[in-house]
């Protein structure tokens, strides 16, 4: 049995990394969950993020994964270490590869940062980021209105952009040459981000970093997946799955077409 590689986040988020991962990893089998009827994450307390992402991994344990991506920025802040220190297999947050990405990017050395409350809150990029760079200017913003436009596929339409444009458009009185997408969802966004930020500002999803420490690891430890033939992989969502489906296939497109998917609603709570 080929091991999977497990993915979570509040919703549709997460399809961000998964995307990247069946870029870079094609022959890699994931098994993605997405918590959709429980999304939003960020308005959360950490307490019960911590809660909902340790059901989330209980669940997949199942499937036996070789490593857990936890494609959540307000779960990798809230709850990275606590899911590391109960199972035996390598844990990977979004938080500490987007920070890199974002430090080898910027000229100017100010980086805004957009995530949910619970991320911007956390204060865990600003630390990730001091961390690289003890000088870097950080500016950062939560933006809790994003995260519903997306589960509702609202990527691109008026409401959408006022709602960007109002939450943003301040941002750009600062010299920021880098914007931290710092929720797995806005990458979804990411064209009128880029329309509201100017085209001189460079948008930094964690998602290719990520896909590349996943790389690293599993080649590290001999475990990347090897052969010709395409995984199977396996969707859940707790909620509206027609509506998870439709996005699923509007984001991964070419990726899933030769791919085939099995698509379940599992009750974990
Ligand atoms: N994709 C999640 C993140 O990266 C969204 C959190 C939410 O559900 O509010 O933080």
């Amino acid at each position: 049995m080929q091991q999977p590689i497990a993915i979570l986040d509040s919703g549709v988020g997460g399809l961000t990394v998964a995307k990247e991962v069946m870029r870079q990893l094609p022959l890699e089998k994931l098994v993605y969950y997405g918590d959709t009827a429980r999304t939003p994450y960020g308005p959360r307390s950490s307490e019960e993020v911590v809660r909902f992402t340790r059901e989330i991994v209980e669940y997949l344990i199942q499937f036996q994964p070789k490593m857990i991506v936890i494609a959540c920025n307000t779960a990798t802040a809230a709850g990275l270490e606590d899911i590391r220190a109960r199972v035996d297999i390598p844990v990977v947050g979004v938080i500490n590869p987007g920070a890199r990405a974002a430090i080898g990017f910027t000229v100017t050395g100010c980086v805004g940062i957009i995530g949910t409350e619970g991320t911007i809150n956390s204060g865990a990029y600003e630390q990730a980021l001091r961390k690289l760079d003890p000088q870097v200017k950080v500016i950062s913003e939560a933006c809790p209105r994003f995260v519903p436009l997306v589960e509702k596929g609202n990527f691109r339409s008026y409401e959408t952009y006022e709602t960007i444009r109002s939450s943003i458009g301040h941002l750009r009185e600062h010299p920021i040459d880098t914007l931290i997408l710092g929720c797995t969802h806005y990458p979804f966004l990411a064209e009128t981000i880029s329309e509201i930020m100017g085209q001189d500002v460079k948008l930094i999803s964690s998602a290719d970093e990520t896909a590349r420490e996943i790389s690293v690891i599993l080649q590290g430890r001999g475990k990347l997946a090897a052969g010709d033939r395409l995984p199977v992989h396996q969707f859940f969502c707790s909620g509206d799955q027609q509506l998870f489906q439709s996005i699923t296939r509007q984001w991964l497109g070419e990726q899933i077409e030769l791919t085939p998917i099995i698509w379940q609603i599992p009750t974990i709570v």
